[in-house]
């Protein structure tokens, strides 16, 4: 081959890896951000990426476009691995053009997506742009819906991770929101729809950037994001580990990893976590961590609706997605925000055959005017069918208690659960006995001379009549009553059992969850 050739594809290749120029990559830098190939870079394993699509080119010639050229279409594509498992990825380039999204721009994210899904490998998209390019008009709008139409046929069929490393505006947050999981970095990340100037401009509120769609904004009041991190090196860290919970595609498991830890290990001090009082909580995720294999757990919007933990642990060396009560927070209740946060999350695992564990305390769905204007009906309503539609193995295990529709909303024997454990500090009932004793011992309080006497022994009364798990065990809801201690054993044991796992459903088109 002439060696002028050679030169010249190496050239052209050097001019690319430039990306918007040596001002933009250090204004980048100067910004508290790396470029997109450096992100890759950190990303994936050394040496793994090959990038495709270098040479694309963006044919606009609006406003003298013509004349601007944009190094690698401002997105850099391609595939590479993760401890050795094949990925898809692409990371915008903010020094080409701010990262703007035209038309080639998306056809290469495009691509992209449809390799990922021919293949069945997860796919990374790491967002740093400012929406849709201005100067190509409708083209950008069309390049947008493309990616959007293939975010959702590929939803389902691959994990899809998005990460957020920059001012996402417009389009750019329509794409990370239709896939399953969303990084956000602290003071870098940035996702609205509007961004402060034109909130401003339309109804005169003043809000900061930071304030109207930082990380924290979104990891803690919105719910759109999933996980935070302090810097893109730590969130970096935080994607690879997330992938060791997941299959490549819907038709795999994620892979086990290696015991060390005593699968028949005791845990004493589970005996004692239950208070005496029960109105005084506890920490369930001291319940999760004594399960978990070498007690790990990856929580998922661990700053969001505290009152229900969810996350990924392994048990027998196998990925588990656990949905677990908080008395900590709420009491444990179930309210809009937890409903959402934890019926998501029930879909996810489901998708990719990631059996649930679900611990439950639970008293009741948040009662009052602000979660029934809210909708708590429609919300909560989104459990019961995440749960009754889930076809992976279920585990559900009753710590203390479980009244009323919140007991079937986390995951009872009739929604599907096929075991079911119950500790002996399990209280089963249509609701507490503080307000069941008010109700159907009304007219006893009211003649009483004692009142306050009469109740609190009809709340003692009603308690020991109803309020444990030997009433449902004695009717099989609840599989056995275990000792606390044995719940590590237990739990595996029965997962183990269900691997085999087989379920057959009517045929639909798809059901219609409750939005
Ligand atoms: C074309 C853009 C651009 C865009 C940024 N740039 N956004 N070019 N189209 N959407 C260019 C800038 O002109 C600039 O070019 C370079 O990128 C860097 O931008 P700066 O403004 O200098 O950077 P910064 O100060 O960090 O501000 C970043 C920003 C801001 C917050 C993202 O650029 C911004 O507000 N952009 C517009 C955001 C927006 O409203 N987008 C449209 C959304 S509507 P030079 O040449 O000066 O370096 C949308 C519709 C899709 O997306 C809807 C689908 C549902």
């Amino acid at each position: 081959m002439p060696n002028e050739k050679i030169a010249e594809l190496r050239e052209k290749t050097k001019k690319i890896m430039l990306g918007g120029g040596q001002m933009s990559v250090d204004k980048q830098h100067k910004n508290g951000k790396l470029t997109a190939r450096e992100r890759i870079t950190k990303l994936l394993d050394e040496n793994s990426f090959v990038e495709l699509d270098a040479f694309v080119e963006h044919r606009c010639a609006n406003f003298g476009m013509e004349k601007k050229s944009a190094p690698g279409e401002g997105v850099v594509s391609g595939y590479g691995t993760i401890d050795g498992r094949l990925v898809y990825i692409y990371a915008q380039d903010f020094t080409v053009i701010g990262g703007s999204l035209g038309e080639m721009h998306a056809a290469k994210i495009v691509k992209a997506q449809q390799m990922a899904i021919k293949v069945g490998a997860p796919l990374i998209g790491i967002n740093d742009s400012g929406g849709a390019r201005i100067q190509e008009g409708v083209d950008a709008l069309s390049g947008y819906g493309k990616i959007f139409y293939n975010n959702t046929l590929a939803s389902g069929v691959i994990p899809q991770i998005s990460v957020i490393l920059g001012p996402c505006a417009g389009g750019a947050v329509y794409s990370p929101a239709l896939t399953d999981f969303i990084f956000m970095v602290q003071n870098v990340s940035k996702m609205f729809i509007t961004g402060p100037n034109v909130i401003k401009t339309v109804t005169g509120e003043v809000v900061s950037g930071e304030k109207l769609g930082g990380a924290m904004t979104h990891n803690s009041i919105s719910g759109v994001a999933h996980f935070v991190d302090d810097s893109e090196g730590e969130c970096m860290r935080h994607i690879r580990k997330l992938l060791t919970f997941l299959p490549q595609n819907n038709l795999e498991t994620a892979p086990a990893k290696e015991v060390n830890d005593d699968l028949n290990r005791i845990d004493e001090s589970l005996n004692d976590i239950i208070p005496e009082n029960p109105n005084k909580a506890y920490d369930m995720k001291d319940v999760i961590y004594s399960i978990a294999d070498d007690k790990e757990f990856m929580e998922y919007q661990p700053c969001y609706a505290l009152n229900i933990v969810t996350g990924f642990m392994r048990l027998n060396g196998r990925s588990i997605g656990v949905i677990a009560s908080q008395p900590k927070a709420l009491a444990g209740c179930l309210d809009i925000n937890a409903s959402d946060k934890a019926a998501r999350f029930i879909r996810t695992c489901d998708a990719f055959n990631i059996p649930l564990l679900t611990l439950m305390d639970v008293p009741g769905f948040l009662p009052g005017t602000h979660q029934e204007y809210g909708g708590i009906i429609r919300h909560g309503a989104k459990m019961l069918y995440a749960y009754s539609e889930a076809t992976v193995p279920k585990v559900t295990v009753i710590t203390r208690k479980a009244y009323g529709g919140s007991y079937i909303a986390m995951c009872n024997k009739e929604l599907g659960a096929d075991m079911v454990l119950a500790w002996p500090t399990a209280e089963i009932a249509v609701m507490g006995p503080e307000g069941a004793a008010n109700i159907i011992f009304k007219k006893d309080i009211e003649i009483s001379e004692d009142k306050d006497k009469t109740r609190r022994n009809k709340i003692e009364e009603y308690r020991n009549t109803v309020a444990n798990p030997y009433i449902a065990a004695a009717r099989g809801y609840v599989d056995a009553v275990i000792e606390p201690s044995q719940t590590r054993k237990r739990i595996i044991s029965s997962f183990d059992m269900l691997t085999s796992k087989r379920v057959l459903k009517p045929e639909k088109k798809h059901g219609n969850i409750p939005l």
